[in-house]
């Protein structure tokens, strides 16, 4: 495990013990200060299809807050009905990744948001024509007014829609309850779950409070050759970005947190369940079979990972 060994290295230049490492894991925060006025504007920018060349794709279109921030497909699906190459995440929680995109190709959620827009095979819009399109709404030109000092811009919007973004926090998950002393918050095949997690290793690499979404890590090449098919840019992952031949088929791995409402699973979307995507885990990740009890174990304890929206749980979330 190669990018295993220089998180390692990492840590030992930082002069910090390696005991360090295994932190432990806090609930997620039940609340974030953000600047509520942006915060409206974002979500208003965030559900407009106006920011499509046909006026028919929103940001919510492929992350609908109703299906774990996702489109619940295996790859998205953009303007004129075209198929993208990779499956969506969550935006859930997402300005707690370390950088965005499966191969961290955005620094941050602003950066992010300025990729689907002129993307042909998403919004295939132009962002110029976007900021006509916004100028001509009385409504922006107010919100805009408020919060920019009425700089009608690309950068503007996509700060508004990053402060949203922010805003989509999902605490009070069972196990987030559990961590906070309630014992029975969840079930005990659950907490073996969570034992067997640590115990395989899984944490390793899903670290940290989100389980996830803190370094890169690489998919074993067997993996590839046993789902066939061709290698496609996507599966190339960090690789694309840098061309570094180290970095092939190494992605920023996915926080777990809200999973069991984000199937399909992987990058490319072809992992239907979360018994397949555990199983595979381990065999792909870890070299290891697991017996049926521990991926059902696993899998409990993975569905306590599922949060609330605005005090509602993730799964019962209403479509907007
Ligand atoms: C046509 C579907 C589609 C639309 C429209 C779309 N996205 Fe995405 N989004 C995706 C896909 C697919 C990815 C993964 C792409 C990749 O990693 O290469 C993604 C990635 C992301 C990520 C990164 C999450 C992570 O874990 O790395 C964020 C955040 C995000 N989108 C927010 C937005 C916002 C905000 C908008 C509107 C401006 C938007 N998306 C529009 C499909 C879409
Ligand atoms: C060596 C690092 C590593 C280890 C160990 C590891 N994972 Fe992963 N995990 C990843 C990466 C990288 C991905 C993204 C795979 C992809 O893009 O197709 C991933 C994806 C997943 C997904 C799908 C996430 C999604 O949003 O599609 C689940 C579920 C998961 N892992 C659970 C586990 C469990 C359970 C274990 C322990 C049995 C485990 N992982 C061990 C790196 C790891």
């Amino acid at each position: 495990m190669k990018t295993f060994s220089r998180f390692v290295l990492s840590t030992a230049l930082m002069g910090l013990p390696l005991v360090a490492v295994a932190q432990e894991v806090q609930p997620l925060p039940e609340s974030v200060k953000l600047n509520d006025a942006k915060v409206e504007l974002g979500k208003k920018l965030y559900f407009d299809k106006r920011l499509s060349k046909d006026n028919t794709v929103s940001c919510a279109s492929c992350h609908d807050l109703s299906k774990g921030g996702t489109d619940q497909l295996p790859t998205s699906t953009g303007i004129g009905g075209q198929k993208g190459p990779i499956n969506a995440p969550t935006v859930y929680n997402s300005s707690a990744n370390f950088v965005q995109f499966w191969n961290g190709r955005a620094k941050d959620l602003a950066e992010q948001a300025l990729g689907p827009v002129e993307n042909p095979k998403e919004m295939g819009e132009l962002w110029p024509n976007v900021i006509t399109k916004i100028k001509a709404d009385a409504e922006y030109t107010k919100a805009f007014g408020a919060v920019y000092g009425g700089k009608i811009t690309k950068e503007n919007a996509v700060d508004a829609i990053a402060e949203f973004e922010k805003s989509l926090i999902t605490p009070n998950a069972p196990f987030d309850k559990y961590l906070r002393g309630d014992k029975k918050a969840i079930s005990a095949k659950a907490e073996k779950g969570w034992k067997l997690f640590q115990e395989k290793g899984c944490n390793s690499c899903h670290e940290g409070n989100y389980f996830g979404g803190t370094a890169y890590q690489t998919l074993s090449e067997d993996y590839f050759k046993d789902r066939g098919g061709e290698i496609t840019e996507a599966d190339l992952g960090r690789y694309t970005v840098t061309k570094d031949e180290a970095d092939k088929y190494s992605f920023k791995t996915p926080m777990l947190r809200n999973i069991a409402v984000t199937a399909p699973y992987f990058h490319d979307g072809s992992v239907k369940t979360l018994d397949e995507a555990v199983k595979k885990m381990a065999k792909y990740q870890l070299g290891e079979e697991l017996k049926p009890e521990e991926v059902s174990a696993i899998v409990a304890f993975l569905k306590t990972l599922t949060g609330e929206y605005e005090g509602v749980p993730l799964d019962k979330v209403k479509a907007q």
